[in-house]
């Protein structure tokens, strides 16, 4: 079994949790009773974190993998930087850090969220903003691409913590 991994906002745990678990020890973290009720059903052998990202501690060099898609955007921009700090801290020398951020500077409610009846909380920088200190991520993702979503689209990052 591979390196420990965490999925923060791991939704219903398909697709990422799914496809790390046959290889490595991957953890969900969510807030939401729905989302784990289902990722329980979805991908019942790996454990799982009930809990606000922000609330959450683990030791340093503890993760191989750290994964945010679609979840860290539904924070407030201002706390998202002290976020990226911890996260760093969790991953090991080498380890990478896989996330979706924002493709274009945006903070609010949005209604009928892709064509849903939802309504939805978004904060996020533009790309560029998240590359840069202060405010930022202030580290080069190795792999950067827009991904299409709506009218819109965000900016996904691989990102890797220096060796
Ligand atoms: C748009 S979904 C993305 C789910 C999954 N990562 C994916 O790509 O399919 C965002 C997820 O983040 C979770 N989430 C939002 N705020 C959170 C928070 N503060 N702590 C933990 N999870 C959170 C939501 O409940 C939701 O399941």
């Amino acid at each position: 079994m591979g390196a420990e991994a965490l999925d923060i906002g791991w939704g219903c745990g398909v697709p990422i949790a799914r496809r790390l678990a046959p290889r490595y020890r991957v953890t969900g973290m969510e807030i939401s009773d729905v989302q784990i009720e289902r990722a329980c059903a979805l991908v019942p052998s790996a454990p799982f974190i009930h809990v606000d990202m922000a609330m959450v501690a683990f030791a340093e060099n503890m993760f191989g993998a750290v994964v945010a898609l679609y979840s860290m955007i539904h924070r407030p921009r201002a706390k998202q930087r002290p976020l990226f700090e911890r996260i760093y801290s969790w991953l090991m020398p080498g380890g990478l850090f896989l996330a979706t951020l924002g493709a274009e500077a945006h903070a609010g409610i949005e209604e009928g969220w892709l064509g849903s009846e939802a309504t939805m909380y978004g904060s996020h920088a533009d790309a560029g903003m998240y590359r840069q200190r202060p405010g930022g991520l202030g580290f080069e993702p190795i792999e950067q691409a827009f991904v299409p979503e709506g009218d819109g689209g965000q900016t996904r990052v691989l990102v890797p913590k220096p060796r």
